[in-house]
């Protein structure tokens, strides 16, 4: 009778109290609430919300639904970077060690690819041998040691929350806010750090399609973040293109190596992972602000302590660091293919989520949590959104282990791209963050982090 009226109280959008939150949650776990009365709740959710005390509650309720990491022997503030997904978002790769590079202990653990957006775990399991599931001491300890370990979420971190999303991917219930932000910051708080930053993305290649979406999203999760007692910022980032040049697993280590070795720069990934890495600086009081921090990060770079740094990562979790010294051994693809245009004009539109499906049909995605994915394969961008192209200019270059996957993947990228005779203004690489000051634009933040 407990749930039938928690599920009537809902739905008649009547506020349930904590008790009653955790009774749910707990009650769910235990399996002592079956999935259909549950199903029932999370769809009374997707239309009735949540208040904000109750979204604090429930959020609370997953995260304490396993076990939470204690984290106090590892001295210092630690940090932590949240991307809600994307196509060719490698900013964990070259984020985390530069900001591990000032000392700082980067706490993360990353999920792996589903769909298509990529997984950190999947991008870094492209290194031979490279472990990602620690144990919780091989973890603890490797941060106290070296600043910085990255491992695939344990079993035991937010059970609720895998539960949850298992059920709430059949139910039609994902896209409810309440629901996404509670079990992102489930997640995020039981894993310990003291300060967070949330990368919220926004396009055509995002789970928020627009930008109010995404801002909507970045002040729920913010907000449960500040009142659970951590330093939380949001920012807000453009992924109506891929981030950066490569789609696929190696051929974003690759690029990422190639940033953090000072060698290759797409601007708008190495600015995100600036803004981004101020933040988690700025909150770890390692600068007094955004603007120190960024000169900061920067120093990392052309210091060569930021690629030093991901040497050890990869040395420390057992790759193979030749792969990463001449990036031609890692993961090479048996065809590599210059896809070029038909017309003449301007790149003015990505179907970005449609791009993350051609990487997943070459072999580097999955769409069931159990299937293999190739470390090879994925198309490296030769051109990005306002970029000029000529016919017979090569638009990209497809690397694949299967000549029928390489057709059917280079029919489906021309289908996502388009050429227009006019010149479009490509979007900027981030709208704005939310900090202490509350959302702000970036054109007026912008001016804080100018060197
Ligand atoms: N990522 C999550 O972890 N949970 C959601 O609900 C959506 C995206």
């Amino acid at each position: 009778m407990f749930m039938y009226d928690l599920i009537e109280k809902k739905k008649e959008k009547k506020e349930l109290t904590k008790q009653e939150l955790y009774d749910l949650i707990n009650g769910y776990v235990k399996e002592e609430i079956p999935d259909y009365q549950m199903s029932a709740f999370l769809m009374a959710v997707c239309f009735q919300g949540m208040t904000e005390r109750e979204l604090l509650d429930f959020t609370m309720a997953m995260a304490e639904s396993g076990e939470c990491l204690d984290l106090s022997k590892i001295s210092g503030y630690k940090v932590d970077k949240h991307s809600t997904g994307g196509v060719g978002d490698k900013t964990t790769l070259i984020l985390a060690p530069m900001v591990a590079a000032l000392g700082i202990p980067m706490i993360k653990m990353s999920g792996r690819g589903l769909g298509y957006t990529g997984g950190t775990i999947d991008k870094l399991e492209s290194i031979p041998g490279l472990k990602t599931a620690l144990s919780e001491k091989e973890f603890l300890d490797q941060v106290e040691r070296i600043k910085i370990a990255v491992t695939s979420q344990t079993k035991t971190l937010a059970p609720a929350d895998k539960k949850l999303y298992a059920l709430r991917d059949v139910t039609a219930t994902v896209d409810s806010l309440p629901l996404i932000a509670s079990s992102i910051m489930s997640k995020k708080l039981a894993a310990g750090a003291d300060v967070l930053v949330l990368d919220v993305k926004t396009g055509s290649g995002a789970f928020m399609k627009t930008q109010k979406e995404a801002i909507h999203l970045a002040q729920e999760m913010t907000s449960i973040g500040i009142k659970a007692g951590r330093t939380t910022y949001a920012v807000i980032t453009d992924m109506n293109q891929p981030l950066g040049y490569a789609v696929g697993n190696a051929l974003e280590v690759k690029e990422a190596v190639g940033i953090l070795r000072g060698e290759i720069g797409a601007k708008d990934l190495l600015e995100d992972c600036l803004i981004l890495g101020s933040y988690l600086v700025y909150g770890a009081k390692r600068a007094t602000s955004p603007k120190e921090a960024k000169k900061l990060l920067m120093e990392t770079i052309t210091s060569g302590k930021a690629y030093e740094k991901f040497e050890e990562l990869v040395m420390t979790q057992g790759g193979d660091l030749h792969t990463i010294r001449d990036l031609d051994l890692l993961a090479p693809a048996s065809i590599i293919q210059e896809v070029t245009s038909k017309e003449e004009g301007f790149v003015t539109s990505f179907s970005t989520g449609e791009l993350g499906m051609v990487s997943l049909m070459l072999g580097g995605g999955r769409t069931k949590k159990e299937d293999s994915i190739d470390p090879a394969v994925g198309f490296w961008l030769k051109k990005k959104l306002g970029d000029p192209v000529k016919k017979g200019e090569p638009l990209a270059v497809f690397y694949a282990n299967s000549k029928e996957k390489l057709e059917r993947a280079k029919e489906r990228f021309f289908q996502a791209v388009q050429i227009s005779k006019e010149f479009k203004n490509p979007p900027k690489h981030w709208y704005g963050a939310i900090t202490e000051k509350g959302y702000q634009e970036a054109e007026t933040i912008e001016k804080d982090f100018v060197l």
